[in-house]
């Protein structure tokens, strides 16, 4: 049956000392993402981009799942039955949010949870960071009901894994484990349940102390870059610094700079500068 709640109730957020922690919020339906849930992240995600309470963004999930993909109901039967506009509208929902998180103005940290199968991909990718429970499982699991991996998910895996590792993934549909997830690039690290929350609350807290500025034009440099030569990455990065400084970023630098070098206040390679 269809999920009869409301569009809001798909989606919960708390802010708490600058990080916005962000649920996919249908347990019951172990968080896939239905065309309501779709619109629901979008709206949430452009309200808290840009309040000056949110420094760092965290993606997870309620219960047992950080998201089963797309909802084999909502998503494809019920939409694929009211014909092609449907489908496109649909569609365009959900890509259309995860284009917002890989561009998104803050850094986002996934804390994958529980599972994450296919259409998960999409935001997976679009966290800049992905911290995954050692118990977490991640599946293509496409192929194990006649389609192929799309919505991005195999752009995804053939971006973060090693080819040979992302082929395996789409053809078996096998699950992968969190570590198995780490040591085949899907996820930055794993780390055991009990310490999934702890560990990206740290990261949280590193990336509070960094400039703002700064981090957003790394982060979209890094995703810029990917399908660069060298040369037009090393143009691109000279733009980037030199745009930077339109947000303060050549004070922040002799800022910098005036704490090591004079001040000695602190070391640039152990540790952030004072913003
Ligand atoms: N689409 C629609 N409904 C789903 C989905 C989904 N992707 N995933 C789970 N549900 C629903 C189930 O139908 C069930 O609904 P019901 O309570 O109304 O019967 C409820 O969520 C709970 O699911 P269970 O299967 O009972 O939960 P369980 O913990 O045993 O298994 C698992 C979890 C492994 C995630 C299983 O639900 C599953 O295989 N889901 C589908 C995963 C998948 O292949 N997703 C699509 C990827 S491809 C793509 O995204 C394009």
């Amino acid at each position: 049956k269809p999920d009869p709640r409301p569009q809001e109730e798909t989606v919960k957020y708390e802010v708490t000392d600058g990080v916005a922690w962000v649920y996919f919020n249908r347990p019951d339906k172990r968080n896939c993402m239905s065309p309501k849930l779709n619109r629901q992240m979008k709206i949430v995600l452009e309200e808290l981009e840009f309040r000056d309470d949110v420094k760092v963004l965290v993606l997870t999930g309620e219960g047992s799942s950080w998201t089963a993909g797309m909802d084999l109901l909502e998503y494809f039967r019920m939409t694929e039955a009211e014909g092609l506009g449907a489908i496109r509208k649909s569609q365009r929902e959900s890509y259309g949010w995860f284009e917002r998180l890989r561009w998104y103005e803050k850094p986002t940290v996934a804390m994958i949870n529980g599972w994450c199968f296919g259409g998960g991909y999409g935001p997976l990718f679009g966290c800049d960071i992905a911290i995954a429970s050692e118990d977490a499982k991640f599946g293509l699991s496409e192929i194990n009901w006649g389609i192929l991996p799309g919505g991005g998910a195999s752009k995804v895996a053939q971006e973060l894994m090693p080819f040979r590792k992302a082929m395996y993934h789409a053809m078996m549909g096998e699950n992968l484990t969190g570590k198995q997830a780490e040591e085949q690039g899907l996820v930055t690290e794993c780390v055991p349940a009990e310490k999934l929350k702890e560990r990206v609350q740290e990261i949280c807290d590193a990336l509070k102390k960094k400039d703002g500025h700064a981090l957003r034009a790394t982060k979209w440099t890094m995703r810029r870059m990917v399908d660069m030569t060298y040369d037009n990455g090393l143009d691109y990065q000279i733009r980037a610094q030199e745009a930077l400084h339109s947000f303060g970023g050549k004070e922040a630098r002799l800022e910098a700079t005036s704490q090591f070098l004079d001040k000695k206040e602190f070391k640039p390679g152990l540790s952030t500068f004072d913003t």
